[in-house]
């Protein structure tokens, strides 16, 4: 409960900055140097991408990669974004499936739904519906979804097999999942996991490869594949770290290349 209400505060607060002109970035980075070049969320869209959506929505995107690049959308389909944010993937996905298709976005933050909803207004897309709710109880029915997308939300939650479960149910047979994540690589040090500031910033409650894969299976998930998208080196760390007062020096090198953002994909079997 103390994450969740932690996770709520500091998204609602990077969801404020960007409504009053500012920039969303917010997590570990928010309190490193105006955070502009952070190695998690910046860089991840096309021009051709950003460019079909409000500016808005593309300065408020706070993920660790871009699933809608990597994920298979056809016209006509129903996608789900867990932990929407200020709506970037939603548009983008909305684009995609048309409008004979639906995009929904869901988050718990209220001034995240705020601006996804004037990002949407913004936007004329019909196709689009922002929904309050937490990802460990999704606000929809079984068998409902095509495709579920995400972008650096699993990691934060304190429940990760509740989520996956729930990703499950709504999906329907032969329905994809199609997330963005923050993963580890072997161990990371138990300083590190500790650390609320550095889980706000996606590090802390990211899953092990392996365990993100056993959670899938276990789940009820096939086709399960994990692809490495971003590894992050010696400096990034010692940012993340310095900046959650943490020890970067003997640390960073410990978490040096093993901390990734990666596309996790795996079905539903039909
Ligand atoms: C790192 S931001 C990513 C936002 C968006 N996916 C993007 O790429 O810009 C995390 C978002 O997930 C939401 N969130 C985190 N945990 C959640 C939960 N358990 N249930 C619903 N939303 C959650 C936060 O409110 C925040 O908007």
């Amino acid at each position: 409960m103390e994450i969740k209400e932690i996770v709520k505060e500091k998204y609602g607060q990077a969801a404020l900055r960007v409504t009053t002109g500012g920039s969303s970035c917010c997590g570990a980075s928010a309190t490193v140097k105006g955070c502009g070049v952070d190695p998690i969320t910046s860089h991840l869209y096309d021009a051709n991408q950003t460019g079909q959506i409000p500016e808005e929505a593309v300065v408020a995107s706070l993920g660790c990669g871009n699933p809608t690049a990597l994920a298979q959308l056809n016209p006509g389909e129903v996608v789900l974004d867990l932990g929407s944010g200020g709506g970037i993937d939603v548009l983008l996905s909305a684009k995609r499936v048309g409008p004979t298709g639906k995009a929904y976005g869901l988050d718990m933050t209220d001034e995240m739904l705020a601006l996804a909803r004037e990002n949407q207004r913004k936007s004329g897309l019909l196709n689009v519906e922002f929904l309050k709710g937490e990802i460990e109880n999704i606000p929809l029915p079984d068998n409902s979804v095509d495709v579920i997308i995400s972008n650096c939300v699993i990691n934060l939650s304190g429940d990760k097999d509740r989520v996956l479960q729930e990703a499950f149910r709504v999906l329907k047979p032969g329905g994809r999942f199609a997330v963005s994540d923050v993963v580890v690589r072997g161990t990371v040090p138990d300083e590190v996991k500790r650390s609320m500031l550095l889980w706000v910033g996606c590090i802390a409650g990211a899953l092990q490869d392996e365990q993100y894969v056993s959670k899938l299976a276990k789940s009820g998930f096939d086709q399960i594949d994990i692809e490495p998208t971003r590894v992050y080196e010696f400096a990034d760390a010692s940012e993340f770290l310095a900046s959650a007062g943490l020890d970067s020096a003997v640390l960073a090198e410990q978490v040096s290349g093993r901390v990734l953002s990666a596309f996790v994909r795996a079905s539903k079997p039909i």
